[in-house]
């Protein structure tokens, strides 16, 4: 007999939900990337991908066949997700590129790297008296990858800023070819890494829905919501 836990997702992945997504395929990002400097150290973020997670396990409740690109985290896979684990902002790259063509949603909530270290050092890096600087370079912005090829697919990205949120979004929005933009602010209380919750405003080119504090798991049903009402 499988584990209580286990007999309970069964459950509820058949009769939670109704099935709007069924017949969709949704592809998430979550979680931080890691930007190696030497095989010792790495530069990355503080990303948990709580809340990428929380989406993939709500999109596969509702029917979604869903793909799941993750950076190191310490979630539990839900239940018929197909997960696939990266490090890199590179290695992301790849993985949604290999993706990207079946699918008829993709929700980036991954916090991906800007930069990465210029050179990676084969062997570990010594120390000595003088400072040391760090060259970086700049990533790819898969995100803009993904609008500049995005076809009729729903694109949804994830913003988190420290000061004037909303206008920086819309930026994005517009800079990426995104259909939603998903926007908090990472001063807020309740809202951004490691949190259970989040407080969140969605945006799209028609106007602005500010969410009120929520779970991330109540959280991923409303971007849901408003990408099966879109
Ligand atoms: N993103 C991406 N590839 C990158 C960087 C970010 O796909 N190399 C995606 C993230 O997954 C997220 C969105 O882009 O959905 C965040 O947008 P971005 O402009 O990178 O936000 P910030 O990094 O916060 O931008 P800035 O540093 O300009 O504030």
């Amino acid at each position: 007999m499988p584990e209580p836990e286990l007999l309970f997702e069964h459950i509820a992945h058949e009769i939670a939900f109704d099935k709007d997504l069924l017949g969709k395929k949704v592809l998430v990002t979550a979680g931080p990337t890691q930007e190696a400097i030497d095989p010792v150290r790495f530069i990355t973020n503080h990303s948990t991908g709580k809340m990428g997670f929380a989406i993939a396990r709500a999109a596969s409740m509702r029917g979604a066949e869903v793909t799941l690109v993750s950076g190191v985290v310490h979630e539990t896979t839900p239940l018929f997700v197909k997960r696939i684990d990266i490090k890199s902002a590179k290695d992301m790259f790849e993985a949604v590129k290999e993706n990207f063509d079946e699918c008829d949603i993709v929700i980036k909530s991954a916090a991906v790297a800007d930069y990465r270290p210029a050179e990676y050092a084969d062997e570990k890096m010594k120390k000595s008296d003088d400072e040391l600087s760090i060259r970086l370079e700049r990533t790819d912005d898969i995100l803009k990858y993904l609008g500049e090829h995005k076809g009729n697919k729903f694109l949804c990205g994830f913003s988190m800023e420290t000061q004037n949120m909303i206008e920086n979004s819309k930026k994005k929005l517009v800079k990426k070819n995104l259909d939603m933009i998903v926007a908090n602010n990472l001063k807020v209380k309740g809202a951004g890494f490691g949190t259970d919750t989040n407080i969140v405003t969605l945006i799209t080119k028609d106007g602005e829905v500010e969410l009120p504090i929520l779970s991330k798991d109540d959280f991923a049903h409303k971007i849901l919501d408003a990408i099966a009402h879109f």
